[in-house]
Order: C-alpha cells, then structure tokens, then sequence
C-alpha cells in the first residue's frame, strides 16, 4: 500500500521542477494526482510521466492567479465525487528586480500568483475539507520567507509573497483545526530548478526537486498527522 493510496490531491504547478516532482512522488504512493500549471506541454509531460510509470493522474491548465481559472481545477474534482485529500500550494513566480525600478503591475503579478493563488486554492480546499471530515494542505514557502535568513536583491516581491504564504499557513492551520484539516509549510533554500537558475544563478546546491518532494509527502501523509501550522525549514546540507 502507499501512503497516498485512493487519495485525490491537487498540485499546482506541476508542470516542472518541485511541483513535478512532488506530483510523481503522489502517483507512486497511490494517489490521483490533478496537476496543474499553464504551460500546456509540460503539465503533459508529467502526467505522462506518471502514467508510463501505471500510476493516475489529470492535466490541467489553469493560471492560479485568476478565479475562474481556479475554480475550473477544482471542478475537476466533481469526477472524483468531489473529494480532495491534499492540496499542496506549489506554484509561483517572481520577477527580479530592485524595488527602485519595479512596477505595480509586476508587484502585483507576484502576489496574485504566489499568495492571492494560494489562498483561492486554500480557501476552496478548506471547504471540501472541512465537509468531509478532514485533509491536509502543503504550501511551499522559501528561505526569503523566513526572518533572519540572508536575502537577496532583486526579490522584493517574491519575498514578500513568501513571508505571506507562512502567514497564511499559520492562521489556517488554527481555523482548520476544527475540521481536523492540517496546514503546514516547507521553505526550501536553494533548489535545483528553472527559478533558481533565473532567480540567483550564481548559487550552486546538491538539492533536487525530489529531496523536497520527499518532504511534502511527509507533511501530507498520515506519519505528519500530529503537525499542524509547521514550517520545516531545508537549509542546503553543503
Ligand atoms: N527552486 C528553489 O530554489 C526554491 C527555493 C525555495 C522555494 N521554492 C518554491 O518552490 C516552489 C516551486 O518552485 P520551482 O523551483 O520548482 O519553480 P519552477 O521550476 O519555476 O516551477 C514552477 C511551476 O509553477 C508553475 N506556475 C508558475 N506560475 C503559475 C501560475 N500562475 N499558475 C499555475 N502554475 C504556475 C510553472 O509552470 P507555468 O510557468 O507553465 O505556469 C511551473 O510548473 C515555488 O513555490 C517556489 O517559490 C523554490
């Protein structure tokens, strides 16, 4: 048995790096994985990724920055009568730039995708959740989200929206608590991915999306059920 098996998880930005990654990781423990993301080929390649390896899984393009995007993936779900075991907040975007030159429309960008998109897929989680007795929500939050750590210039809003995303997960954890609904986060340091690569070039890890992907199945399995509001911090091990 996996540890996911017969569970109904969603994982936005699925279509390369950690998100696919986690979503591969899912389909092997059994679970039904819908991914989404907007680049219709790579959501594809996972998905076909997935099933060559006989595990289940739905591609869906959807921006989580836009409401009727989102609402489209959860309608998703009414095929498997509407259940939703896990919901793991993955995707994002940044734009680097110095606060000096950025505009309010790539300020913007950032956090209707990176925060706003999360808590339109929190919020519409919660409710299934909440109704059917329980679940378990992943979001991924960063190392330019945790205080005290060294930041980087240029990256303004996407720390922002990361410091934002660890306040979400602390505050729907305690409102979902009731409902027996679990909201913990991973904030990774540098991970071998497209973003990092554009993000901090320079910066070199060991790494990789599955190493992280390993501790997103953790805080959705049932060995996490005791974490709730948990932010497990990966500083790289070099
Ligand atoms: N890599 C790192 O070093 C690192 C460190 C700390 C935290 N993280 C976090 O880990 C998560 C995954 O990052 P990654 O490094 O795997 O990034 P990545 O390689 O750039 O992949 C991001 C995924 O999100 C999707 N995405 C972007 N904007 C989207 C939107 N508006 N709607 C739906 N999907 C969208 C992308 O596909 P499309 O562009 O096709 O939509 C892609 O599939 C992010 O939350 C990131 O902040 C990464």
């Amino acid at each position: 048995m996996g540890e996911l098996e017969g569970k109904v998880t969603i994982v936005t930005g699925a279509g390369r790096g950690i998100g696919r990654a986690t979503a591969i990781r899912f389909a092997k423990e059994g679970a039904t994985v819908i991914c989404c993301a907007r680049t219709t080929a790579q959501i594809a390649e996972t998905v076909r990724l997935i099933e060559q390896a006989g595990g289940k899984a739905v591609a869906l393009v959807a921006d989580v920055g836009r409401e009727a995007d989102v609402a489209r993936l959860f309608a998703a779900l009414d095929e498997f009568g509407g259940r939703l075991d896990v919901l793991v907040n993955n995707a994002a975007t940044l734009v680097v730039k110095p606060v000096l030159e950025m505009s309010l429309a790539e300020w913007d960008t950032v956090l209707a995708v990176n925060l706003r998109g999360a808590f339109v897929c929190s919020q519409r989680a919660m409710r299934i959740m909440a109704a059917q007795g329980g679940g378990a929500i992943v979001n991924l939050g960063s190392l330019s989200g945790v205080a005290n750590v060294e930041k980087f210039p240029g990256l303004a809003a996407y720390n922002v929206s990361k410091y934002g995303i660890l306040g979400l997960t602390e505050i729907m954890s305690v409102e979902g608590k009731p409902y027996g609904v679990r909201v913990n986060a991973v904030s990774p340091g540098a991970v071998d991915t497209q973003m990092l690569h554009e993000a901090a070039p320079h910066l070199h890890t060991s790494t990789t999306p599955d190493d992280i992907a390993d501790t997103i199945l953790y805080l959705a399995s049932d060995r996490a059920r005791h974490l709730n509001g948990a932010n497990i911090i990966v500083f790289s091990n070099e």
